[in-house]
């Protein structure tokens, strides 16, 4: 039988707003004194909850004022990794860049270190740890890179890491691999490695059900244009969904992006006003990662351009240990907004439908007939407070699959 769930002083849909473009706030398709009637782990209907009271007796009462939106969605995060980077942070707050760090073979390189030596039990009790964290925010839906491993048995043991938590996280996890994050020390040839990568590990990805989408680091510092075009057209060939971390330091990534059809373009940092119109004129997702831009102190992603321009734009956390410690999309979704100059349809997109749009997922993100019950509820009784207060004030209520999630 369906059950009824409110009543919420506001529901923000989000029920038809477009994938793409600029948004203003009447996108946000807001029901008053609402109520969402859900059938199992879908939603059936969204309109006036004393209506909806007539349509069954199992109501789910929702005490005091809430504003409900739909679950939070993180299209970006490598939640898998052992170790702390308190010592790059620290020297990168003294002026020391993150680029420069690298070339030293510390950052991505110290991770690499410290999670290949991690056994899989430490390194699923810290995702399993960040996941419940994000859920109790909000966020219902979480892509989890690999990219720590750096060879087909560490990458292996990452991503079965993240198949394993899926029995104990509540919230869906969507594996990425990000082998190609760096070239590892023991190859001094990129392209070499990139072939035993194509020939040893990807194969075995899609045999083994691990996941079905490719990621690369595409800068000079990690892996160069034409490299990483040749590495994603196989890796297409093979059956594979496309995401790139794209014109963080220098551009080129965007274009790979565009041009094979990826599903996101993440990072964007460096992008100039070409790269702006060519994501726009693609399918590709934009992604901001402002959780990035606050870890190295550098600027964000012109966020407004891309939106004017036409383009999809989400927005995520990046969360990992080394640029983006944080992890706190609603924060830094907030924060990105007020500096970018977006209207609140715009930030609620970009962490929901648009953000589901960058991972392939079409039944999410909105608050509508047929979507997931994925929901969260905050305490407040206009949904200007939740930007208001840059997303400190978290769920009160979060709903995955139309149950109501306890505090984990
Ligand atoms: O998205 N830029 C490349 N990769 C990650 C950071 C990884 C790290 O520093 O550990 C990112 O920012
Ligand atoms: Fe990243």
């Amino acid at each position: 039988m369906s059950k009824l769930i409110g009543p919420f002083k506001e529901i923000v849909t989000l029920s038809s707003a477009p994938e793409k473009g600029a948004l203003d706030d009447s996108a946000l398709d807001i029901v008053q004194n609402a109520g969402v009637l859900v059938d199992d782990e879908k939603i059936l209907k969204v309109g006036d909850f004393d209506t909806l009271k007539s349509e069954t007796s199992d109501v789910e009462e929702i005490a005091g004022d809430q504003v409900l939106l739909p679950g939070l969605i993180d299209c970006h995060t490598h939640l898998v990794w052992g170790g702390t980077r308190a010592r790059d942070y620290t020297l990168r707050m003294s002026g020391e860049s993150y680029e420069k760090i690298l070339e030293q073979g510390g950052g991505i390189f110290d991770s690499v270190e410290k999670t290949r030596a991690a056994p899989s039990t430490d390194l699923l009790t810290g995702l399993i740890r960040r996941a419940n964290r994000h859920l109790m925010d909000g966020v219902t839906t979480i892509e989890v890179k690999s990219g720590y491993g750096l060879n087909v048995e560490n990458e292996l043991k990452i991503l079965e890491v993240v198949k394993d938590a899926k029995a104990d996280v509540i919230s869906d996890l969507i594996p990425t691999c990000l082998a190609a994050h760096v070239c590892p020390k023991e190859f001094s040839d990129k392209r070499e490695f990139l072939n035993y990568l194509e020939n040893d590990l990807l194969p075995q990805l899609l045999v083994k059900g691990l996941t079905n989408r490719i990621d690369i680091f595409v800068e000079p510092s990690a892996f160069p244009m034409e490299m990483a075009k040749e590495y994603l057209s196989k890796a297409k060939n093979l059956g594979f969904e496309l995401t790139i971390h794209a014109d963080q330091f220098h551009i080129g990534g965007s274009q790979i992006a565009a041009e094979l059809g990826a599903r996101s373009a993440d990072h964007l940092e460096a992008s100039t006003d070409r790269e702006v119109r060519i994501l726009a004129k693609s399918e590709t997702v934009a992604v901001a990662l402002p959780g990035a831009s606050i870890g190295l102190g550098m600027n964000f992603t012109p966020a407004r351009k891309l939106l004017d321009a036409g383009a999809s734009l989400a927005i995520s956390t990046d969360w990992n240990p080394g640029s983006a410690p944080m992890g706190d999309l609603l924060v830094q979704a907030a924060i990105l907004g007020i500096y970018e100059k977006l209207s609140s349809a715009e930030i609620f997109a970009g962490i929901t439908f648009r953000a589901a749009k960058a991972l392939g997922l079409n039944d999410r993100g909105r608050i509508a007939n047929g979507m997931k019950a994925d929901l969260a509820a905050f305490p407040v009784n206009d949904y200007r407070e939740i930007l208001y207060n840059q997303g400190k004030i978290k769920p009160s209520l979060v709903w995955k699959n139309g149950k109501e999630v306890n505090h984990v």
